[in-house]
């Protein structure tokens, strides 16, 4: 398409002419109905000066006769500016008047009319006028007639009509100056937006659209747009770290799994041998499956899928249910397991997510809190207590564990959260550093956040998670 052809194609432009058009339309209208009450303006005077004329002239012929009708009207056409006088015998013979000729047999019907007529001092072969004139036939048959000259009328409607081209002509032609103007100056906006969005498709995610600062509605288009950009790169980049993750943490495992193998394969000997390999094998696979399944749980709870699997549930009674499935294991590693969670609470939200979040929570505590853990209790020091606790508090769901382990180093807090990370001291224990993570994303998914407290000593992890249903209004007093 050329420039002009995708200039005359913007709305911008269409609009322009839409209200050119209409504007246009209107101002034909108004000026035409200005000329032509101007004119009727001008013919209801001339109706009136010669009606009054007529009067005069008949109130001299009804006191001096034609005589003195004949005097009157000399007189008159002598100095007579543009009005017109004649005064003719019943067959129609001119006695006295300034006009010199009229179509034949004119002065035979009385009464209004438009007529052409040449002057008498111009001659036979003078010009042409048009005039408007009154003819009455007087008692004794004999004529008068009294008209006006219309070329002033003409004239002055005339200039309006002119004036009124000329004005509409300018319009037109400053409207569609407008028009272009504007669509030009959109034109180039949007042109500079389409070239940015080009080199975005082209790969490079930083480019952001020009705002020009004025706030008009492109400008908050793009703004927008920019904060769509910002988010998505976000996420591209969020997406290229787990990628890399995952290709970094998983492949130390597999390759450990494949060595294992192959080392099975060269050195055993005897079925038990094998049988070691192939039962040593199937645990680093089943590590492997526990990787996934977490790295599955987070992508299910950061894709927003999720919501759809959303219910009413009762948030207390999930951490019940995880406290006694841990209880065992705690009791195993000398632990005790407390729940602090008197009253149901009614949440809307993943049931099942929340459930898995808190478990790798507990799971964390018993794992990294317990005597054989790094910080290793003597033998007759109390066992060690892990709460778990739900309650709400600002309109919120806050469920926490806390635990009276080594903690994590404030420096640490904000690291542990990402994927695959784990401590350095935690790396004697199973795991894959996805715990956290997880239950991190479940607080999102949730609108809320994970937070990582000093339990002074050991670590309180705490999920805030907003309360979507507001609680229920106060009683109204019954009278006010
Ligand atoms: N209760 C805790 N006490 C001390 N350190 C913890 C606790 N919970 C988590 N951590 C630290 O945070 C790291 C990340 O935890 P997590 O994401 O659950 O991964 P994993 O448990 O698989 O190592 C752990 O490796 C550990 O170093
Ligand atoms: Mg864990």
């Amino acid at each position: 398409m050329t420039a002009l052809g995708r200039f005359f194609r913007t709305t911008t432009f269409k609009l322009t002419l839409v209200y050119l058009t209409f504007f246009a339309i209107f101002g034909a209208f108004l000026l035409g109905y200005f000329a032509f009450n101007t004119r009727r303006l001008v013919t209801e005077q001339i109706t009136q000066t010669v009606d009054a004329e007529l009067t005069g002239l008949v109130d001299q012929y009804n006191q001096g006769g034609v005589r003195r009708l004949v005097i009157v009207v000399e007189a008159r056409s002598r100095n007579p500016g543009s009005s017109l006088y004649l005064v003719t015998t019943p067959t129609s013979e001119g006695l006295a008047g300034n006009v010199g000729s009229l179509p034949a047999g004119e002065m035979n019907n009385p009464g209004w009319s438009e007529t052409q007529y040449r002057r008498l001092d111009e001659g036979t072969d003078g010009p042409e006028h048009r005039a408007l004139v009154r003819i009455i036939h007087l008692p004794n048959h004999f004529r008068v007639l009294v008209g006006r000259d219309l070329e002033e009328r003409e004239h002055l409607f005339g200039i309006v009509v002119s004036a009124g081209r000329w004005s509409l002509a300018i319009v037109v032609i400053l409207g569609l100056f407008g028009g272009f103007i504007v669509t030009r100056r959109l034109l180039r906006r949007v042109d500079a937006m389409t070239g940015t969005t080009r080199t975005i498709m082209l790969g490079d995610l930083s480019g952001r659209l020009p705002v020009s600062g004025t706030g008009d509605e492109l400008d908050r288009l793009a703004a927008n747009l920019n904060a769509m950009l910002e988010r998505i790169e976000g996420l591209m980049q969020g997406m290229r770290e787990v990628s890399d993750n995952i290709a970094h943490d998983l492949k130390t495992p597999l390759t450990r799994l494949r060595n294992r193998c192959e080392d099975a394969l060269r050195t055993a000997r005897t079925p038990e041998a094998y049988r070691d390999a192939l039962e040593r094998t199937i645990e680093e696979s089943d590590g492997l499956i526990l990787t996934f399944n977490a790295l599955l749980s987070i992508a299910r709870a950061e894709s927003g899928h999720a919501r759809e699997g959303m219910t009413d549930f009762d948030a207390a009674e999930v951490v019940g249910d995880v406290c006694e499935l841990y209880e065992p294991v705690a009791d195993e590693q000398g632990l005790i397991l407390k729940v602090n969670a008197s009253q149901p609470i009614p949440f809307h939200g993943n049931r099942e997510l929340v459930g898995q979040a808190l478990a790798n929570l507990v799971d964390n505590a018993i794992k990294y809190a317990g005597p054989s853990g790094d910080a290793a209790q003597k033998a007759d020091a109390p066992a060690a207590e892990i709460v778990m606790s739900a309650e709400t508090a600002d309109n919120q769901l806050i469920i926490a564990v806390a635990d009276r382990g080594p903690g994590i180093a404030d420096a640490d807090r904000v690291h542990v959260v990402e994927r695959f990370v784990r401590l350095e001291q935690s790396r004697s224990k199973p795991g894959s550093g996805l715990g956290l993570s997880l239950a991190a994303a479940v607080a999102r998914l949730h609108g809320g956040e994970l937070r990582l407290e000093d339990n002074a000593p050991g670590l309180k992890v705490m999920m805030l998670l907003p309360l979507s249903k507001p609680n229920p209004a106060p009683p109204i007093p019954a009278a006010i």
